[in-house]
């Protein structure tokens, strides 16, 4: 495996160029789709805190989750990423989606194709076949592929652990999708392998106590903080002011 993954780190050589279609991009990819607006300045101003933290801990594999489905986990990572590969496009910058069971990462991206980290990870094809460039950027994305019959077995196995190492050593950045913490054990087993987690948190949705019972979960997992996703600019007055001018 990691032979074939030094192969697409050098870069990414049978990319389907159609495969992250702009037309196709769901409209809350504002990082791609309206990168002037307040929203996709939040995501460039998250993306930057991630970058001083790094100047202090070095982290490659950064994933999202959050307490329930529904909150944000994927309209995140994406923009998240896309602002990483606007921010620096000559980094070797890769999204995966590793939600196998509710997976958006495609859908949102406009990414074609049935084949992604479940095939992978069942070894019925390479990195270099799941692996694509999402149009007009160096953003390589894994999309999830068709659920497994077992997620969290696939998603804890030995097999995963080693792509991750994989993804590791040939990525300077790594954004993954995650599944929701409460109702999978897999956000739990595989928090520990990540350098950094970023919890999802829906406003005025999550409760308090659902998200304390996620970060629980999460055990020893590197937490690095949460994203308060869909607040109303009017509840930040401080947003809600600048946006006045
Ligand atoms: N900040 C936001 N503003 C408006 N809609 C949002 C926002 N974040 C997420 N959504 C919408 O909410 C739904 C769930 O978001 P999603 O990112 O798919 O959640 P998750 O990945 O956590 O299940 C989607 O329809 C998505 O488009
Ligand atoms: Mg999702």
């Amino acid at each position: 495996m990691d032979q074939t993954i030094e192969r697409a780190g050098n870069f990414l050589p049978r990319v389907d160029e159609s495969a992250g279609n702009p037309n196709a991009v769901d409209r809350r990819v504002v990082s791609l789709t309206a990168p002037a607006s307040a929203a996709a300045e939040q995501y460039r101003s998250l993306y930057y805190r991630l970058e001083r933290l790094r100047e202090v801990k070095p982290m490659r594999i950064i994933a999202l989750t959050s307490a329930m489905p529904g909150e944000g986990k994927t309209v995140t990572a994406v923009n998240l990423a896309l602002a990483a590969a606007r921010a620096n496009p000559e980094r070797r910058i890769l999204l995966i989606d590793a939600d196998l069971r509710r997976s958006q990462v495609g859908t949102v991206l406009g990414i074609r194709g049935k084949s992604g980290l479940a095939e992978l990870l069942a070894g019925e094809c390479e990195v270099r076949d799941v692996i694509r460039r999402f149009h007009g950027t160096r953003l390589a994305v894994i999309p999830a592929g068709s659920t497994p019959e077992e997620p969290t077995q696939v998603l804890a196995s030995a097999r995963m652990k080693q792509f991750l190492q994989a993804v590791r050593e040939n990525f300077e950045e790594v954004y993954i999708d995650l599944p929701p913490t409460l109702p999978f054990a897999d956000a739990a087993i595989l928090g520990h392998q990540m350098d950094g987690v970023i919890m999802v948190v829906r406003a005025n949705v999550t409760p308090m106590q659902a998200v304390n019972q996620a970060v629980e979960q999460l055990g020893g997992a590197p937490i690095l903080g949460s994203v308060l996703n869909g607040a109303e600019v009017n509840s930040t007055p401080y947003l809600k002011n600048y946006m006045k001018k």
